[in-house]
């Protein structure tokens, strides 16, 4: 099967909503990074992602939804709960919440856990999509399970050569790093996956906020390797070594920069673009610039520590 890629327009959004609507994958932009959706609500799409992404079956699944008034269909709020998506909605944040018995995501979706991941997206286009579909739509990150995610339509291409029912293209993701998944219980919160709000913009919320043990993998999110470019990466590097490529960052300028400014957004907006652009040279391995650990410099070097992490 082939791909088709096709500029996000009016009439493409019909086409994807119609697509999804019989069972069908498309790869959609968020303001995060592209998603590859199905309807959250069949578990037969949802086990054609599970395959299509060779992610293992226990990961569950992000729902997103157009709305709170969609999500509060889905699960459970707590005032917090209901706090943390009045000041976040539409935007990075995923909420894992107790599924409502009457909720309509499918349990393939939630790995059969009883709880849910939702998430009202920011993305106008996606949001479009919502709307014409009407439902909610399980979405992971459009590469196959443990590369790199996709900040561009064409690291969906290259991902699925076997090929995807559509691509919607609107360019570039604006924030380049996955949302922060907050498992919310009751009145307190737990960080399963830093992401693309900060630490502290959420502890705003929430007050200070535990990091989730790893002793409980709540969150596959968490496991160690996870998001590896193909040659192996060494952190906290000033200069590389023969045969290595480098990623800088501010005064560190490597062969790539993920900001010479040392701007940390811009930098989330590189992160996954620049580890693919450094891979596809085939270097014997990959060195990285010290980045600093506040802001959202903990979820860039979360991910960038997965990316070296020792592979299963
Ligand atoms: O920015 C994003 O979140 C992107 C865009 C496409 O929305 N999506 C994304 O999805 O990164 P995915 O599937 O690659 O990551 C979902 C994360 C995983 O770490 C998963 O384990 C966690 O959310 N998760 C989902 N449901 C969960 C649940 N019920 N309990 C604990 N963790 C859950
Ligand atoms: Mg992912």
């Amino acid at each position: 099967m082939s791909t088709r890629l096709v500029l996000a327009a009016l009439a493409s959004i019909q086409e994807a909503a119609a697509i999804l609507r019989t069972g069908g994958l498309v790869a959609v932009p968020t303001e995060t990074v592209y998603g590859l959706a199905v309807d959250a609500r069949s578990a037969s799409a949802v086990a054609r992602l599970y395959a299509r992404k060779h992610r293992p079956q226990f990961n569950p699944l992000i729902a997103h939804v157009l709305d709170l008034d969609a999500a509060v269909r889905e699960a459970i709020f707590s005032p917090l709960a209901l706090a943390l998506a009045q000041q976040f909605w539409p935007g990075p944040l995923t909420l894992v919440l107790p599924r409502r018995p009457d909720g309509t995501v499918c349990d393939l979706a939630c790995a059969g856990l009883e709880t849910v991941a939702l998430r009202a997206p920011a993305h106008p286009v996606m949001r479009e999509v919502l709307a014409a579909f009407g439902g909610p739509l399980a979405a992971p990150s459009a590469n196959r399970s443990g590369t790199v995610s996709p900040t561009q339509a064409l690291h969906v291409l290259s991902d699925f050569p076997e090929g995807i029912d559509l691509v919607l293209d609107a360019g570039p993701t604006p924030l380049g790093l996955e949302s922060s998944v907050l498992a919310v219980s009751g009145p307190s919160a737990t960080l399963l996956r830093p992401g693309a709000i900060p630490r502290a913009a959420l502890e705003a919320v929430t007050g200070p906020l535990a990091h989730a043990t790893t002793a409980t993998l709540q969150s596959p999110g968490q496991l160690a390797s996870h998001y590896a470019p193909r040659a192996p990466v060494r952190l906290g590097a000033l200069s590389s070594r023969p045969g290595e490529v480098m990623l800088g960052f501010g005064g560190v300028a490597g062969d790539i920069s993920l900001s010479p400014s040392g701007d940390l957004s811009e930098a989330a907006a590189n992160l996954f673009g620049a580890l693919r652009a450094l891979d596809a040279r085939a270097p014997s391995g990959i060195c990285v610039a010290p980045i600093p650990e506040h802001g959202l410099g903990e979820a860039i070097n979360d991910r960038l520590r997965r990316a070296a992490a020792p592979r299963p």
